[in-house]
Formats: structure tokens, sequence, C-alpha cells
């Protein structure tokens, strides 16, 4: 009997909303280099997402606007993320658990109407960039900004973060590394939020459950543990001593190697050009120096590709952000692809259910347990 592989090449469901054909990644027949290339900004991708076809100018407008309109979080929410601060909770689990909170705050999270659905994803979309500004900084012992209706996903998200207006040059970064990050087919926590949706739960759910799979270091958590690394590297002082010590004993380097991708991760070379700009001339060039060491380092020893992880720890810390929030960025993108996936399951449904191979024993005789 074969053993199970962690469903490595099966597939699972029908999409229209990304693929990934010989290591290109495309968001409905759009490759990532049209896009990037073309600088879409990310509001034009979410709605390519979720509409699958670009925006008109008009379309676009309307659709800034109600995210705009919807970015503002409640006291109650705020109050929520202020208690959490205090306590020393994975950043990842205080997003997880407030998403869970804006679905019992609305009083229409039920509703699962095309209209409703519509609805719960501007919201969802909208507020979670000010819960995670609100969350970093409460956690800094600082006082949360209001987002600006005026600024756009990228730029009210830094604004918030930073409290002072970004630069032309961060605006740009942030948002190519949210357009990058933005789905990415059938990767562990998309598979989460469309087996949610497809028991015909609520969004809420599906977002809450995406995150927790988001979470976990062999998925999101690893740009985290990637900025820890360079750190740690920086420290020791030998990239090639580091490295070796944990191959060596079998340990994972963060923010390399992939399921799918064998040559190259598409959105790799983005980031990494992102890292060498930000970072050029300045302190924080150390950080792009040393990747490029790691990278060569993991090539030339075990063959491996760096992913979509590791030169976005570099592009984020040199946006001001604290490393244990890089995941929470993630998670800030890739909702978008997460509602465009539990809104396709929805429509077409079909209850994911597979089978497992069972290992254990049979047959057993019940002992009472006083005889055990
Ligand atoms: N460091 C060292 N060795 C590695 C790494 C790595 N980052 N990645 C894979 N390998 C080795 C494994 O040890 C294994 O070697 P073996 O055959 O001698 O045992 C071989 O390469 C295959 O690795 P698997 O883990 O079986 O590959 P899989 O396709 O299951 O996993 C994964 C892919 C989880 C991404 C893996 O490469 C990994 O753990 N990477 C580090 C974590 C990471 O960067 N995650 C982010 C992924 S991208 C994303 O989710 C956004």
């Amino acid at each position: 009997m074969t053993q199970a592989n962690g469903l490595k090449d099966t597939i699972a469901c029908d999409t229209r909303i990304s693929s990934i054909v010989d290591d290109r990644l495309s968001y409905a027949g759009y490759s990532i280099s049209e896009l990037m290339d073309n600088n879409a900004s990310f509001e034009e991708v979410i709605y390519l997402l979720w509409n699958l076809h670009l925006p008109t100018q008009i379309e676009l407008k309307h659709f800034e606007k109600e995210l705009r309109a919807n970015y503002a979080i409640s006291d109650a929410v705020e109050q929520c993320i202020l208690i959490q601060s205090r306590q020393h909770l994975h950043p990842m689990s205080v997003l997880r658990s407030t998403v869970s909170l804006l679905g019992v705050y609305n009083v229409k999270a039920e509703e699962n109407g095309v209209e409703a659905t519509y609805e719960q994803s501007i919201q969802l979309m909208a507020k979670i960039p000010t819960i995670i500004a609100t969350f970093a900084r409460l956690r800094r012992g600082e006082i949360p900004i209001a987002p600006r209706e005026d600024l756009g996903f990228a730029a009210n998200f830094l604004y918030m973060l930073n409290g002072k207006e970004p630069s032309e040059l961060e605006v740009l970064a942030m948002n190519r590394a949210l357009v990058l990050h933005a789905d990415h087919e059938l990767n562990a926590s998309t598979f989460t939020a469309r087996v949610c949706a497809s028991t015909l739960t609520d969004i809420y759910s599906c977002v809450t459950a995406a995150i927790g799979a988001l979470k976990g270091p062999l998925h999101g958590g690893a740009n985290e543990r990637v900025f820890e690394m360079l750190k740690e590297i920086r420290d020791q002082g030998s990239t090639e001593i580091y490295l070796k010590e944990k191959l060596d004993s079998h340990e994972k380097i963060m923010g390399f190697g992939h399921r799918v991708y064998k040559t190259q991760d598409p959105r790799e070379p983005y980031l990494r050009q992102m890292a060498k700009e930000l970072t050029e001339g300045t302190d924080e060039a150390i950080w792009y120096d040393l990747s490029r060491e790691v990278e060569d380092y993991m090539k030339n020893s075990k063959g491996l590709i760096p992913n979509v992880d590791f030169y976005s720890a570099t592009v984020y810390h040199v946006l001001g952000i604290d490393s244990s929030i890089f995941t929470l960025i993630f998670a800030m993108s890739r909702v978008s692809g997460w509602i465009a996936h539990i809104q396709e399951q929805k429509k077409n449904n079909k209850l994911i259910r597979p089978r497992s191979n069972y290992l254990g024993q049979e047959n057993l005789e019940y002992i009472p347990i006083g005889r055990r």
C-alpha cells in the first residue's frame, strides 16, 4: 500500500483564479511578470481575483471607494486588540482571533447571499491592514493611527503603521509585495479556506482557518524566521559555518525550497530586486548582502532555490515592519486570494472530504478498564 504524501501533485479542485505552469504564476490569465512590469496596483489585483477580469477605470474607482470607506475598525475591535497586545501572544494568533471577532460583531455574518458575501469580503479586505497596524502600534506602546481614506491600500497601511507619510519608493515596494503575495493556486492556507467553504460555513470562519494554516513555519511563518536567521548570521560572522552547521544537523533553512517550483519561484526575483533597491547605499545593505551569500551557499550545496519568503524578509524590514509581524503582511495580501477561492468554491460547491489510509491496528477486543 502506498504511503500518503501530503497530497503532492494531487488535483483537488478546478479553478479560474490562479495557475502555476512551468514555474510561471498567473492570476486569472495574467502572468505575475505582466502585472508587475505594468505596475498593477494591489486594488486592481484584488478586483481581478474576485471578478476574473481587470477593472475599467470606473470599476476601479468604485472598488477603491468601497475599500476605503471600510478601512476603519470599531472601538470594540480596537479594545480587543489592545487586550491581546498586552499579552505575549503570537501576532498571527491575534490576527486569527480578531478576524474571528469581526464575524462575531457583524450582524449579517450568517447571511451568505451574493450581496452579503460581497459586503463581508470588502469589509474583511479593508479592515485587516487596520487591525495589523493597530496591533503593531499598541504592542510598541504607541497610540493607533486612524486610517486615511485619501490613501490607497499600500500607502494607507504604511501610514497607519509608521505614523508618517511613506515615500513613493516605499509605497511602490509595499504595493509590489502585496501583488506578489495575493494568490498562489492551492497552497496549504487556500486549501484550508476551500475545505471550510465547502461545508458552506461563513466567510469569517474560512479566513480564520486559513490564517491558522498560514501561521505555520513551513508556510507563511517562514519569512519571520528568515530575518531571525540573517540576524544570527550577522552576529556569528560566517554565513558558511552557520549554514553548514544547520544543514549538518538536518535543520531546514527557512525561505528555501518549494513544493511546486523546481527551477525558480517567479516572485523571488522581484523581491530580490526590491531588497536591493531599498537597501543600496544604506546601513541596511548588510541584509541584502547576507541574503545573496545565503542564496549562493544554498544553491551550491543543496541545489535549493529561494522562495517568496526569502527576500520579502529584507523588503519588509526596510519598510519599518518588525519581523514578528512579517507573516501578518503575507496574510494581509493573501486574504484577497482566500476570498476569491471561498467565493469560487461556494459557487460550484462539492464538499471536500478525502479519504485516509488507515495504518493502525484492527479488530481489537475491548477489555473492561478494571482488567487493563
Ligand atoms: N532547507 C534544507 N533542506 C531542505 C529545505 C530547506 N529549506 N527544503 C527542502 N529541503 C530538503 C529536505 O530536507 C528533503 O531532503 P531529503 O530528501 O534528503 O530528506 C528534500 O529537500 C525535500 O524536502 P521536502 O520537505 O520533502 O519538500 P516539500 O516539497 O515537502 O516541502 C517546503 C517544501 C515545505 C517549502 C520545504 O522546502 C521547506 O520546509 N522549506 C523551508 C520552509 C519555507 O521556506 N517555507 C515557505 C514555503 S513558500 C510559502 O509557503 C509561502
